[in-house]
């Protein structure tokens, strides 16, 4: 009889050689539960994904209820479910009016790929800029936009056509021209290390964009849903782009992304080819049901409204002498510390102490706090005390 972390190492792939391997036997609101009564303050969320914390009543008992009508029923886009449908009215809702139609998808990167093939269908064109450090998704067409070099270059050729730019910077726009199909930007740039731009910057991108036909399709897959104090994160950034790209806290912890765009662009995916996009599961009548009911939650709660307070109160709290700096957009934070090993020390310590955090795939030297939104100050209170203590 094998234990669960010796059925861990034996049959799960690994995707690094050093996993946190913490075993977790349940979860609730910020805390996370291991065998032997471990408790971890989840500072992370999943990476942005648990807005309402674990299992919020609310889409426990949402995901409960669609259950018991039915789970798939075939294949997206063809038949007429209502909780699909009432999601993509709340989505919409939530939104720049013009962006008024939704293709559900199972991910962030399904999200970026569908939103690869719609800017190709709808320009005529295949060149693509995103920007130095972007993360869009893993497969191959999100890893052909990812803007580092480390992770990508193993899997070489990639897609062609693509150029990175600076992310923020203005006298970079130039390279967008009339052979671009789009350019796909992070509102706020999350493993970069939460990196955002001011609305000037924004402002020109846009108009770049119009200028030379290409769509502006921005990454909210970790920046939307609340985190950064808004409903989108470019709604903070003053602008309306042509396509957004959601998943992880869209889910409420289920599996679901969608990209959303006015319905004269995605209308070309199911013409001349029909069926130019396909998947079976996107939008799973059970995963809709936690995203309606997260929606629900962020609106009624007026949780969205409190992310730059706690953001402040987290700014304030945090103490401990080996801060650089801290860089916050709500509650997606990266607080800097002098480098990696002493960041790695520092996290690996507090797990030890029961906070879970994390570095940044493109930013070793910043501690990633990106708590559920329902985070309250006591919570708050606990977690910057392990920080300021880390030795
Ligand atoms: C900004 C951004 N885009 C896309 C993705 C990919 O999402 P997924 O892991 O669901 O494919 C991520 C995941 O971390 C992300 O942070």
């Amino acid at each position: 009889m094998f234990t669960p972390r010796q059925l861990f190492q034996k049959h799960l792939a690994p995707t690094s050689p050093a996993p946190l391997a913490i075993e977790i036997t349940h979860a609730s609101g910020v805390y996370m539960y291991g065998p032997k009564g471990e408790r971890y303050l989840d500072l992370i969320s999943g990476i942005g994904v648990s807005a309402l914390g674990h299992q919020h009543p609310k889409i426990t008992e949402a995901i409960h209820q669609q259950i018991d009508r039915h789970l798939h029923l075939m294949v997206y886009g063809e038949i007429i479910q209502s909780i699909q449908v009432q999601l993509a009215e709340a989505l919409v809702a939530t939104g720049d009016a013009s962006i008024d139609s939704v293709y559900f998808v199972n991910s962030g990167a399904e999200a970026t790929e569908g939103a690869m093939k719609l800017a190709k269908r709808y320009t005529g064109r295949f060149e693509f800029i995103s920007c130095i450090n972007a993360y869009h998704g893993s497969t191959q067409g999100a890893l052909s936009l990812m803007g580092n070099e480390w992770l990508k270059e193993a899997y070489r050729p990639l897609l062609p056509g693509i150029r990175h730019i600076r992310f923020g910077e203005e006298s970079d726009l130039e390279w967008i021209n009339e052979k671009t199909a789009a350019l796909f930007i992070e509102s706020v740039q999350g493993e970069a290390g939460v990196r955002s731009a001011p609305h000037s910057y924004w402002k020109a991108l846009r108009q770049r964009c119009t200028e030379v036909g290409c769509l502006l399709i921005v990454d909210e897959i970790q920046s939307g849903f609340g985190r950064t104090g808004t409903f989108w994160a470019y709604q903070g950034n003053g602008i309306v782009p042509d396509v957004v790209l959601t998943a992880k806290g869209m889910g409420g912890g289920m599996p679901l992304g969608a990209f959303m765009a006015p319905k004269a662009i995605m209308q070309c995916l199911s013409e001349f080819p029909i069926l130019g996009h396909l998947t079976t599961y996107g939008g799973h009548p059970a995963a809709c049901a936690a995203a309606l009911a997260t929606i629900q939650v962020l609106k009624n709660d007026t949780l969205v409204e409190h992310v730059n307070a706690k953001s402040q109160y987290f700014i304030q709290q945090l103490q401990h002498p080996g801060i650089k700096e801290i860089r916050a957009k709500g509650l997606m934070m990266a607080v800097e510390f002098e480098q990696f090993s002493t960041l790695k020390k520092y996290i690996d310590a507090a797990i030890e102490k029961g906070l879970l955090t994390d570095w940044f795939l493109f930013c070793d030297n910043s501690m990633r706090i990106a708590p559920p939104l329902t985070i309250s100050y006591s919570e708050i209170d606990e977690a910057c005390s392990i920080i300021n203590q880390l030795t």
